[in-house]
């Protein structure tokens, strides 16, 4: 069984986001049973809440839903999980720095790192923009997670 994990800041917009598309996508490809998907933030601002509702609501637009509920990311799941995807620079700071003896520097990464077509170093935090910035972190994500459903099939 392989276990990915999405991290943004507050588990409440991307990384939601990124767990529903990528449990659709592992849905359709009948893999449940050997690829596992959660979401965490590096922050428990928002801990126990529903994505957030112009999220789920970008997302159902395309087919996708977001069930989550926001947790923050513990050590333990530099353990429980085989890849840490971060969206942003910040996270991935934030991830590293509770990593301190550099132990799982494999296991975490951008989430960008799986783009092929789309340009963008990072997915850019929604939360106070409008449509465009959710509808990006879609368009991000869904490239991404094809990519890394690829990637992760291979190594099955
Ligand atoms: P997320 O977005 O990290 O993609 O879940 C955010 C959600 C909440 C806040 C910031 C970013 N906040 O500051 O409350």
């Amino acid at each position: 069984m392989k276990k990915l994990l999405f991290v943004c800041l507050g588990n409440i917009c991307r990384s939601p986001a990124a767990e529903g598309i990528m449990q659709s996508k592992i849905s359709q490809a009948g893999l449940e049973d050997l690829i596992y998907c959660d979401s965490a933030g590096t922050s428990a601002y928002h801990a126990g809440e529903r994505a957030d509702a112009r999220m789920r609501e970008h997302a159902a637009k395309r087919g996708f839903k977001l069930l989550s509920r926001s947790r923050p990311f513990e050590k333990t799941d530099f353990e429980e999980f085989d890849l840490i995807l971060c969206m942003d620079q910040s996270n991935l700071e934030n991830v590293k720095a509770m990593d301190a003896k550099k132990i799982y520097s494999e296991k975490i990464k951008l989430i960008t790192d799986y783009l092929s077509f789309i340009e963008a170093e990072v997915v850019p935090d929604p939360y106070y923009g409008g449509d465009q910035g959710f509808e990006f972190v879609m368009d991000i994500l869904e490239e991404s997670c094809t990519n890394l459903l690829k990637e992760v099939r291979k190594s099955l």
